[in-house]
């Protein structure tokens, strides 16, 4: 028997940039999912999936889910013809699009595995054994979500488009941020939203190149606006992020309509956070009135809120 967790994360800065190698900024939650695993007579494996989550998330999702366990368990190359392997996911991340529930879960299960099998994986290799996990959700992951999963702790991501490792360096901010994470209830593919941006792309590439060129000079600020704690530069950049992310279509209406209720109210800044066209929204909150006025505000309208602090 063995357990494991990995972290839920929220992405700051860079969603689909980061698919292209641009650098990212994101953030673990303190929230996780948890993995247990036993071994029994038999063969192949069973699941128990008794995470919360947002209604329909677990069904959309149940094809991917199964394949980037099938994908773990083969990755770390876990005997299933001789033994069965009972697994039960749970914890207190909601699953739900954006807030890197599939990346917790198969970190989680890599550490159970781990565990189990005493197999001494370091975090290196539990991000490892999550990323082949994650590439039954995504298609072409980043990596961002498992990195931010296995490691927690607000991070600098790019990912290395050539051969080698990809960029990971921990961000001290001075100042904790105190966020609203607006649920809008609905479940994106990410492997279809990030392909249509690759079509974008394709279809487009100036335009798109454009983008990119100031998202970048976007994520240097954000950086530099982070280690000084400056937040007022740092919702304004989310602002514009958030602009950009419309311009290449991943933003949905029901994220702009949730980005406008948290501006409305008090947000200093707000964005999609995660894959988009749907899934979630983050706002950025001076104090902690302001972060529970944006939360009602949320809630008022029917969705569903949570408060986090990063930084
Ligand atoms: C999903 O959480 C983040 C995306 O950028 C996809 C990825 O990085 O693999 C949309």
């Amino acid at each position: 028997m063995g357990t494991g967790k990995g972290y839920g994360k929220t992405i700051l800065f860079g969603e689909h940039f980061v698919v292209y190698g641009l650098p990212s900024i994101v953030s673990a939650l303190g929230a996780y999912t948890t993995a247990d695993v036993k071994v029994v007579k038999g063969n192949g494996w069973t699941v128990k999936d008794q995470r919360p989550a947002t209604p329909g998330y677990k069904e959309q999702k149940h094809i991917e889910a199964m394949q980037s366990i099938a994908n773990v368990v083969n990755y770390l190359k876990v005997d299933i013809k001789n033994q069965r392997l009972e697994i039960s996911f749970a914890g207190d991340l909601i699953a739900a699009s954006g807030v890197g529930a599939s990346a917790a879960q198969c970190t989680s299960l890599a550490r159970a595995l781990s565990e189990t099998f005493n197999l001494s994986l370091d975090d290196e290799k539990i991000n490892e054994a999550a990323y082949e996990g994650e590439k039954a959700y995504h298609g072409t992951p980043s990596g961002i979500d498992n990195t931010a999963s296995t490691y927690g702790g607000l991070i600098w991501f790019v990912r290395n488009l050539d051969v080698g490792k990809n960029t990971m360096d921990r961000l001290h901010s001075p100042r904790k941020m105190l966020i609203v994470i607006a649920n809008s209830g609905i479940t994106a593919s990410t492997t279809e939203v990030v392909a249509d941006v690759r079509r974008l792309r394709e279809e487009d590439p100036e335009k798109i190149e454009k983008i990119f060129g100031e998202y970048r000079k976007l994520a240097e600020a954000a950086r530099k606006a982070l280690l000084e704690g400056d937040t007022a530069t740092i919702g304004n950049l989310m602002n514009q992020n958030h602009e950009m992310l419309q311009q290449i279509k991943v933003s949905g209406e029901v994220n702009d309509e949730l980005v406008e209720i948290a501006l409305e109210n008090g947000a200093i800044g707000a964005k999609l956070t995660g894959t988009g066209r749907g899934g979630l929204v983050i706002g950025l909150a001076e104090n902690e009135d302001i972060q529970e006025k944006i939360a009602h505000a949320i809630e008022e309208k029917g969705y569903s809120a949570w408060k986090t602090t990063v930084g």
